[in-house]
């Protein structure tokens, strides 16, 4: 036992006595003794020696189980050292031949054909997997109705036919992700093992821009190396995912991707999409190329809550990035700032200011059957609407209008839209809260990301009554085919 004493660290702790073996270690016993009160009872734990090496792998393929040992050093009276005298982690081998007989079904087969339970009679004997402990060696007599436990499996057994974790001294145990067997060491949000989350920041926010027209909108760049990627919202839009090289990954080119699991920059895409309507991606990460987060607007959007896990030195170029794109001026100002949660908004540019408007010129007389008549042929649609909102910009004015009853439509028109006029000053102008019967024409940009209504100078936009009403009926039965 002597021999066991630890070699290299030899150092005493306070008042840890230890068997002398020197002249020198007698006078340090001595000096333990005196600073910690002669003659006392010897208190607290031994000591362990080092570990061990680690032993070969037990398997000689696939998966196995490798062990070491270290031993505890003590006075009779000191207590057990506290711990635990074996370590046992995982091993990988080359994979297994197919065919090659599972290591259970092995420990089950060496009972063929010996006679077992005290009688001459011998049986086959397969793995029996309905038995409480997993780790006993369960087998099933082929061709009879009983089991048989002949004790624990071996250590390293897998507690079930395909399972992550391994017997252990009859235990079922899991590694660790230091691969260590019962460890409870786990990977942190920065994919470090037993790590505290700080060499990652984690970026949440909400992109609330309202979208002004359908079409793709950028929301964030995640960028390379993300991990733990959430992006969630409830509306009729759909989010959209783009790869590194241009290409999309899901929901791409105006085309709805069936829910499920999309290969993406190294990493597995979960989309998901209730009836809600919500819809959900996740990936674990983390990433090997940037990735570009878009929503595909069909209605305003209510928010898309996305968040992800950033090593710490990519933060930085994330953020100047961020506000680099601004995501595109040519994206409109949100109706209105929300505080927003955590950290400061990037994806939302600042509001441009407003230049003191110069008082608008009057409109030229639209009055007159002709005109009607003029507008309501050569428009896509004509409807009824409620003005619920309007914004002004340099160069055009955008209204959000409830649309209520729809008099021509050469496609779907949703209950919500917005319509342009190409100016900050449109013609006729529409009054908030008041409604309207309007004749639109439909603006595709020539890239097709943009999917505009648009509301021409001088076109029609009359206040709603039930004679205009009954004359815009009318018009409708005038138009040349
Ligand atoms: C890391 O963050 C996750 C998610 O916020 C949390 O559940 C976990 O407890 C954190 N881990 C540590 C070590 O703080
Ligand atoms: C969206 O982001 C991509 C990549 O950063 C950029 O090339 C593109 O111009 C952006 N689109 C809009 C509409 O801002």
């Amino acid at each position: 036992m002597g021999k066991l004493r630890p070699e290299k660290e030899e150092h005493l702790a306070p008042c840890h006595t230890r068997r002398p073996r020197s002249l020198w270690n007698l006078l340090l016993l001595l000096w333990t003794f005196l600073n910690c009160g002669l003659g006392g009872n010897a208190q607290g734990p031994g000591e362990w020696t080092p570990w061990g090496s680690w032993s070969r792998c037990s398997s000689s393929c696939g998966r196995g189980l490798s062990v070491r040992s270290r031993r505890c050093i003590r006075f009779p009276r000191e207590e057990l050292c506290w711990g635990d005298t074996h370590e046992y982690r995982l091993c990988q081998q080359p994979d297994c031949p197919p065919g090659a007989m599972p290591f259970r079904d092995l420990q089950c087969a060496l009972y063929n054909g010996h006679p077992v339970l005290g009688t001459q009679k011998t049986y086959q004997w397969v793995p029996f997997y309905g038995a409480p402990n997993h780790c006993d060696l369960n087998c099933l007599a082929v061709g009879h109705d009983f089991y048989h436990s002949f004790g624990r499996v071996l250590d390293g057994t897998p507690c079930s036919p395909g399972a992550q974790d391994l017997c252990v001294a009859g235990r079922c145990l899991s590694a660790g992700c230091d691969g260590l067997l019962g460890s409870d060491a786990r990977e942190d949000r920065c994919g470090r093992c037993g790590g505290a989350n700080d060499s990652c920041l984690f970026v949440q926010r909400v992109f609330r821009d309202a979208g002004a027209f359908a079409g793709y909108w950028n929301v964030t760049l995640i960028p390379e190396g993300a991990r733990h990627i959430r992006a969630a919202h409830r509306s009729r839009n759909h989010l959209a995912l783009m790869g590194g090289d241009g290409r999309y990954v899901l929901n791409g080119n105006w085309a709805v991707s069936p829910a499920g699991t999309y290969e993406a920059a190294g990493t597995r895409v979960v989309y998901t999409r209730a009836t809600g309507p919500e819809e959900t991606l996740r990936a674990a990460g983390p990433t090997s190329q940037d990735l570009l987060l878009q929503v595909l607007l069909q209605e305003p959007n209510p928010g898309i809550e996305f968040e992800f896990w950033l090593p710490r030195e990519r933060y930085g170029p994330f953020q100047a990035q961020a506000q680099v794109l601004g995501w595109s001026p040519r994206q409109p100002q949100p109706r209105e700032v929300e505080p927003q949660p955590l950290e400061s908004p990037t994806v939302i540019p600042p509001r441009t200011p407003i230049p003191t408007p110069e008082p608008c010129p009057p409109c030229p007389d639209t009055r007159g059957r002709a005109h009607r008549l003029l507008h309501y042929c050569g428009s896509d649609f004509v409807f009824r609407a409620r003005v619920l909102g309007r914004v002004r910009q340099a160069q055009e004015t955008r209204y959000e209008v409830r649309v209520q009853l729809i008099y021509k439509n050469r496609s779907p028109l949703r209950a919500l839209e917005y319509v342009w006029a190409p100016s900050r000053c449109p013609c006729p102008p529409l009054a908030l809260h008041r409604d309207y019967l309007l004749a639109a024409r439909r603006l595709i940009s020539p890239d097709g990301t943009q999917d505009r209504l648009l509301l021409p100078h001088a076109g029609y936009a009359r206040l709603w009554s039930p004679a205009e009403d009954s004359r815009v009926r009318l018009a409708a039965r005038h138009c040349p085919l």
